[in-house]
């Protein structure tokens, strides 16, 4: 009998531990989503090999349509490689990649945008590269400088192959960063996903660049992101967010 009483008290205990563990997960996870703003600076402190393994495979578990996972991820954490990537001619395409992009060269004009204002489309709080942060409200052209290629230990290059059956390659593309992004905040780490770069990665040196980095040509890079630890305090620098009530509908 007092057996019986013993395991009993032990399930009842694992149970509880249990449950107690899982919902603080819960708790750490939620605020992780909430309250993550993108890093601006990073200290020289490395990121271990084993937390980019956990970073990295946190990419490659992400969903995608029709699991076509059409991502190749390239980690890099040599300096020399970034330089290069960063002296590489750039494309057409601007934010995004894309071809007509918003800002050629992937940043601000220097100075601020005319007026003072932000980019036509752009939304309120929005913040281009290039050290113009608009304060909550305010005008471009004034605010902290903004992290960029070459100033992290690593930078997670995510490359697409649109020519996988995937319909959403380049949705799924930014699932994955978004999975490594949440990894790397949720092991203290801080990032910053920027675009900008693409121009690089698929300018005239597309080929050699992926030759370098083990890519297949069939690839493009869709965005690249910057992990480490965190120099200044993200959510400071941080743009306004939007609030329910401006963008999202409940319907019961
Ligand atoms: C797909 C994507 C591309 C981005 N590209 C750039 C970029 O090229 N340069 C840059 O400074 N920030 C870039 N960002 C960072 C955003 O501007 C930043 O996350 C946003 O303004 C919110 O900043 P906050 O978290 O500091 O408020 C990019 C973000 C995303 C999601």
């Amino acid at each position: 009998m007092r057996q019986w009483k013993r395991i009993v008290v032990s399930f009842l205990l694992i149970l509880s531990l249990t449950c107690g563990i899982a919902s603080a997960g819960a708790e750490n996870l939620t605020d992780i989503l909430t309250d993550s703003r993108t890093a601006q600076s990073f200290s020289d402190e490395a990121v271990s090999d084993e937390d980019l393994n956990v970073i990295l495979n946190a990419g490659l578990a992400a969903t995608s349509a029709i699991n076509q996972q059409p991502w190749y991820f390239v980690a890099v954490t040599n300096q020399d490689v970034i330089a290069e990537i960063k002296g590489s001619a750039g494309g057409a395409g601007g934010f995004g990649g894309a071809p007509g992009g918003a800002f050629p060269g992937g940043s601000a004009p220097e100075g601020g945008f005319p007026g003072g204002g932000k980019p036509e489309g752009a939304p309120e709080g929005f913040k281009p590269e290039g050290g113009f942060a608009p304060p909550a409200g305010g005008s471009f052209g004034v605010g902290a400088a903004k992290a960029s290629l070459g100033d992290s230990p690593v930078a997670i290059i995510i490359y697409m192959n649109e020519k996988t059956s995937s319909p959403n390659a380049s949705f799924d593309c930014g699932l994955a960063c978004e999975n490594m992004f949440i990894a790397a905040k949720a092991l203290g780490y801080g990032a910053k996903i920027v675009s900008s770069p693409t121009m690089q990665l698929n300018g005239a040196n597309h080929d050699a660049l992926c030759e370098k980095l083990g890519v297949d040509t069939a690839y493009t890079a869709v965005a690249v992101l910057l992990i480490g630890r965190e120099a200044t305090d993200a959510v400071t620098s941080a743009s306004v967010r939007n609030d329910m009530a401006d963008k999202v509908s409940i319907i019961k």
